[in-house]
């Protein structure tokens, strides 16, 4: 159901000269022989001969992800004219480590509800989400191996690390009112971004491109990711749980200083003010309808609404450099759907 919302009424426009409209279907429908090929090696990587690892990982791989990062892998390997098979084994390690980040993510976030249906951590427990949290990295990591490039090591490598860096960041602002837009925008760029980034570097690397390509891609996947992110910091406090399948103030809940609420503090009345302040530091969802007045009274979903889309215009126009193709259309029109998805 929630695949077909986001399909409707999503159209590329601005500059993209007569591609027409492009939904998040027809994007997929680009790569769906590869997209078929990834899901099929993810099913087939997940096994293991510990049974939990079995029923949890296929659970969390099987609950309806969008899978936008392997997407990304594929459309730019193809952007970059790559014909061979390796993109695949990428995507799905890419999918890997980001399913590692969200099982570990629901259990700091105390989250229950993912993908429209109750997370890992609330069916099987928190010990057992980070383990196979663990042995999804780690798999990853033996997936990488088999690549046998250094490069894509390197570049995966880092990635996980900074993520995990983010993670720790942005634990140290929870419950700090004095977070910054800079600092908040460090932490999204880490725990985000950057294997948005790495997704889309990969797929240079594989097409062979020349330096300034595959930093024009990285680019392009640093800027969508972060537009990613302050959209889904927005839906937050703007969506349906229905729409979203997870809980809403779930940040607000762990006293997250996201984006809405740094802007609220920034320019709303010493009142709001002092509640946003004590709403962050305390945390909890006593205060939520007051905070979602005070959000909408001072224009912060405009506003972070207005960053998204700048970051999203950043990342299309970094596309400049690689050749025309109906890829490169598809990179845009995923720019575009990231920051007018509902989900
Ligand atoms: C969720 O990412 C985590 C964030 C970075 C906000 P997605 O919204 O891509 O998660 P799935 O895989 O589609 O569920
Ligand atoms: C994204 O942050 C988490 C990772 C990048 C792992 P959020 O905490 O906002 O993601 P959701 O909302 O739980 O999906
Ligand atoms: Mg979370
Ligand atoms: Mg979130």
């Amino acid at each position: 159901m929630r695949a077909m919302q986001a399909s409707q009424g999503f159209s590329v426009q601005g500059g993209s000269r007569g591609s027409g409209a492009m939904d998040l279907e027809a994007i997929r429908a680009l790569v769906a022989e590869d997209m078929e090929a990834v899901n099929a090696l993810i099913h087939e990587r997940l096994r293991s001969h510990v049974v939990l690892i079995n029923q949890l990982g296929g659970y969390i791989v099987n609950s309806g992800g969008k899978r936008l990062r392997p997407l990304l892998v594929l459309l730019s390997a193809r952007a970059c004219g790559y014909n061979g098979d390796r993109h695949r084994l990428l995507a799905a390690i890419v999918e890997f480590i980001h399913t590692a980040t969200l099982l570990h993510d629901d259990v700091v976030d105390a989250s229950e509800l993912r993908r429209g249906q109750e997370t890992a951590n609330a069916l099987w427990g928190n010990e057992a989400s980070v383990l196979v949290g663990d042995f999804l990295y780690s798999r990853a990591f033996q997936m990488m191996v088999e690549v046998e490039s250094m490069r894509v090591m390197e570049i995966l490598a880092d990635a996980t690390n900074t993520i995990a860096e983010g993670e720790v960041l942005q634990l140290l602002n929870c419950h700090d009112a004095d977070t910054t837009q800079a600092r908040y925008m460090e932490v999204i760029r880490c725990k985000t971004a950057k294997l948005f980034e790495a997704a889309a570097r990969l797929g240079a690397v594989l097409g062979g491109m020349p330096p300034e390509v595959e930093e024009a891609l990285a680019a392009y996947g640093m800027h969508l990711g972060t537009a990613f992110q302050i959209v889904d910091d927005r839906l937050d406090y703007s969506a349906s749980s229905e729409q979203m399948g997870k809980n809403l103030g779930d940040d607000l809940a762990e006293g997250k200083p996201t984006l809405p609420l740094i802007y609220a503090m920034e320019h709303g009345s010493e009142e709001q003010r002092v509640l946003i302040r004590q709403a962050i530091e305390t945390g909890g969802l006593s205060a939520i309808d007051a905070v979602v007045e005070a959000i909408e009274s001072t224009g912060a979903i405009a506003y972070t609404d207005a960053a998204a889309r700048r970051e999203a215009q950043w990342a299309m126009d970094r596309l400049a450099s690689v050749p025309d193709s109906r890829y490169k259309e598809a990179l845009r029109a995923l720019a575009r759907f990231s920051v007018e998805r509902t989900y």
